[in-house]
């Protein structure tokens, strides 16, 4: 077996990332508590550079903290920045995206929907992290930035507008991937410009022995208060490839902007528990409303049928393979994890023990059944067996939709 250095990269940055992302959004929650938990000094007078203080149970013994404005002669050694964990997340993230996206471009786009090339597929998408990151940081740096109601409002429009654009090329998974990246791409942004640009420029004057400026802080924390609302919603997006079913849907754009909006909103609550007593009951609303919303949109009519099928076999396939996680693996146009079964109807498949067969009706049904009976050449036997899990009108539904697909 040949050397596969995407996938051994694939292993190796996936894991990076994920353990790097869990270090920056620990950090960005413990934080916010912090600061929401801070007991205020009372007794300025005393100590007039106190800003508070918080005591915390931890590894036998109690860490006692104190927050307070810097005086430029006593700058405390060795001082801890907070910016690697944020910045590997990102190059992770990026390479990752080089190499297991734009380096097989067609993994992108959605072949029913466009001719688009793999590269002209790539540039979009890195048109999209940049564009996205400029209208962000304009949006904030207007005046429309000192009305967070207003800023977000507009932000949200114009993730709307992103989101709609890019689900009329690539396929649903890639669009779920594409808008997370890019609210990832503005987080990171934001640390390098606005909050390490600001905590340097604050150094800088206090080393050049200006009193403390809170208004350096003041900028830097509302970007990062902005990073530390959308981390749930790119959470959500960087591990929908496990939720086909959302990303797969007709109506994948208004279904992510529902989650987006409610997971802000779940994140807020959690914060305004110390202050606002119906936090839980109302997690509990937002989280229902948008459970129905999406119940509601994975039930609408579909805009068009864009498998083209008037065999509802087909339809009630398409329904079965989504529901049933198979495009998880199976991703439209790309061979990653699976082979894709776009136009595999018909032709001979080279199975791993030196075999040809092929596919046929019969060889499909044993591949669902019993895929490891029968291993595609070049795949690992990963497929999860659905022997039971389907009634025989179900499988012929699958059979059929499997058949409809054109190569792509
Ligand atoms: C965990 C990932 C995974 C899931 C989920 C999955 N598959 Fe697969 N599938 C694979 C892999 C890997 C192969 C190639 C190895 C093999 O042939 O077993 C494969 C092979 C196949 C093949 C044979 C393709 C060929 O070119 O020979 C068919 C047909 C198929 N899968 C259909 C389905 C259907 C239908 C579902 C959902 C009910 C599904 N798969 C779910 C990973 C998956």
């Amino acid at each position: 077996m040949e050397f596969n250095w995407a996938e051994w990269t694939g292993v190796l940055l996936r894991f990076a990332h994920v353990v790097a992302a869990i270090m920056w959004i620990g950090n960005s929650l413990l934080f916010t508590w912090m600061e929401l938990r801070l007991i205020a000094n009372t007794r300025k007078d005393e100590d007039p550079d106190l800003l508070g203080h918080l005591d915390m149970l931890h590894g036998g013994g109690v860490f006692h903290l104190e927050k307070r404005l810097l005086r430029p002669n006593a700058i405390p050694s060795p001082l801890h920045w907070f910016k690697w964990q944020s910045y590997t997340t990102w190059l992770t993230g990026f390479t990752l995206l080089c190499v297991l996206f734009y380096r097989d471009g067609l993994t992108l786009a959605d072949a029913t929907r466009t001719d688009l090339s793999g590269p002209a597929c790539a540039g979009l998408s890195l048109a999209g992290l940049v564009g996205g990151w400029l209208f962000y940081d304009l949006v904030w740096r207007s005046p429309l930035g000192k009305h967070p109601l207003a800023g977000g409002a507009v932000s949200l429009l114009g993730l709307a507008a992103a989101a709609w654009a890019f689900g009329e090329i690539f396929n649903g998974r890639a669009l779920y991937l594409q808008i997370g990246a890019m609210m990832a791409t503005c987080m990171t942004a934001n640390v390098f410009v606005h909050i390490m640009g600001n905590q340097h420029r604050f150094m800088r004057s206090l080393k050049s022995g200006q009193p403390h400026d809170p208004a350096y802080g003041k900028r830097a924390k509302s970007r990062s208060l902005h990073n530390h609302h959308i981390t749930f919603p790119v959470l959500f997006l960087m591990l929908s490839a496990h939720f086909p079913r959302f990303h797969a849907a007709e109506w994948r754009v208004a279904i992510l902007l529902v989650v987006v909006v409610a997971l802000v909103a779940v994140k807020w609550l959690m914060n305004a528990r110390f202050f606002f007593r119906g936090w839980l009951a109302s997690i509990f609303g937002v989280v229902l409303l948008a459970a129905v919303l999406i119940g509601l949109f994975l039930h609408l009519p579909a805009r068009a049928d864009t498998t083209g099928a008037a065999d509802p076999r087909v339809t009630q396939g398409r329904a079965l393979f989504e529901a049933n996680t198979c495009a998880t693996c199976h991703m439209q146009g790309s061979s990653q994890i699976a082979p894709s079964l776009h136009g595999i109807y018909g032709k001979a498949q080279p199975l791993a023990d030196g075999r040809t067969v092929t596919v046929d009706d019969a060889y499909l049904r044993r591949s669902i059944l019993e895929p490891q009976a029968e291993v595609a050449e070049g795949f690992a036997p990963a497929m999860p067996p659905y022997e039971g899990r389907f009634t025989d009108t179900e499988l012929d539904a699958l059979v059929a939709y499997i058949r409809s697909l054109t190569p792509g």
